[in-house]
């Protein structure tokens, strides 16, 4: 008996740190299916600092990439074409049978546009999920990647009626939970605890007392100075009656030193630190009683782990998160922020329960389809 086989690889594209924990599970899932799907990894490099890159490599236990196109930052049209010139000759080189995209950075779209043009399919993982907002280049990447996607995974199950509305073809969604929160089962007990992290950085909150955890980068948060400097106003006023821990992205370090806003924050009491690693993160958040963010993962982790969430921005392309999670979209006025962290005081915050399929499983029920599809094609 012939043994089945997919004959030939699934070429999987990371490039800024929200791909790390996605690809992983899946990676692992790849090698574990019944008909193992044989694996190549491309980093596009668009996130490149040890702290946003290396440290997740090793504790999400991905493979070394095959290759690192070291495209680095630039502006939306340079980074996105450097990625496509670079991507361009890995698949002459080693021709893929799919091209594995997660997410919706720009290396999702850059390496989706390469593949598809050159009559390779493309998987998406993480489908359908829509803000409403095209004003986030998120949200373009998001449309564009899935119309140029032959099959497409979703994590909730309204994504399909935003795809089905698009145009798309019903037979390639397939709705199989979400592997953002798969790397987060699988690491939970690996955790960091949130001590350890707080005597890295300094100025921790006291031993058992309740914390807030801050995150923000989104450029329509943080690249205006009068919208960046109204949330860091905001912010100082809850570190007064809570105290919060702030890891700062990159740009949004950047952007407080250019616009002189440091001495706000240095008075603010808030412990900034660093980027965090997976591990670093997933202890803080754990220990936090309620997390204020503008990123979409954030939103799902807390879902999961059942910790209230304000989302400061106006829309969210996660409503899962919000008809059956924890989290409630605050927008970005002080107001409304300072009413809802109010009623978080009084009556704890929302209670959620787990949206359907995000039971750690998702990766598999991933590979096994496209090991399904791959043997089908051969
Ligand atoms: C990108 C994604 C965003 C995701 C976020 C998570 C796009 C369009 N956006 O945004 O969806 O939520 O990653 O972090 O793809 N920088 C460093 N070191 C790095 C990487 C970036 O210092 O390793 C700084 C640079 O100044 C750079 C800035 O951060 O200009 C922004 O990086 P970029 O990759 O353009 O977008 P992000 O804001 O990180």
């Amino acid at each position: 008996m012939t043994q089945k086989s997919t004959r030939g690889h699934v070429l999987c594209v990371v490039g800024a740190r929200p791909n790390f924990m996605k690809i992983a599970p899946i990676m692992r899932a790849f090698s574990a299916a019944a008909v193992p799907v044989p694996s190549r990894l491309v980093h596009t490099g668009q996130h490149y600092d040890a702290a946003m890159k290396a440290s997740f490599f090793t504790q999400l236990r991905i493979p070394e990439p095959d290759l690192d196109l070291g495209v680095g930052s630039g502006s939306h049209a340079v980074q996105t074409a450097e990625i496509m010139k670079r991507f361009e000759p890995e698949l002459d080189a080693n021709p893929p049978r799919a091209v594995l995209v997660v997410g919706d950075v720009n290396s999702t779209i850059a390496c989706s546009l390469v593949a598809v043009k050159k009559g390779i399919p493309v998987i998406h993982v993480e489908a359908g999920l829509r803000s409403g907002d095209r004003a986030m280049p998120e949200e373009i990447n998001r449309i564009l990647t899935d119309q140029l996607s032959d099959l497409l995974f979703t994590t909730e199950q309204d994504a399909a009626a935003n795809l089905q509305r698009e145009g798309i073809d019903a037979g390639k969604i397939h709705f199989v939970g979400n592997v953002m929160i798969d790397s987060l089962l699988q690491n939970l007990s690996l955790a960091i605890p949130a001590e350890h992290t707080f005597e890295r950085f300094g100025a921790p909150p006291a031993a058992e007392e309740p914390f807030g955890l801050v995150t923000l980068h989104r450029p329509s948060n943080v690249d205006d100075p009068a919208v960046l400097e109204a949330l860091l106003g905001t912010l100082c006023d809850i570190g007064r009656d809570m105290p919060l821990v702030f890891p700062m992205h990159p740009r949004t370090r950047n952007n407080i030193e250019r616009f002189g806003l440091d001495k706000q924050l240095a008075d603010s009491g808030i412990c900034v630190t660093g980027p965090l690693s997976y591990l670093e993160m997933l202890g803080v958040m754990q220990r936090s009683s309620l997390v204020l963010t503008d990123s979409g993962g954030l939103q799902e982790e807390t879902t999961a782990l059942g910790i209230p969430c304000l989302t400061l921005r106006h829309s969210t392309e996660r409503p899962i998160t919000v008809t059956e999670g924890t989290n409630t979209i605050v927008g970005t006025s002080a107001e409304r922020i300072l009413t809802a962290y109010r009623d978080f005081r009084q009556t704890g915050g929302k209670a959620g329960r787990i949206p359907s399929l995000w039971d750690g499983r998702a990766a598999e029920r991933i590979a096994a389809n496209i090991s399904d599809w791959l043997v089908a094609g051969t």
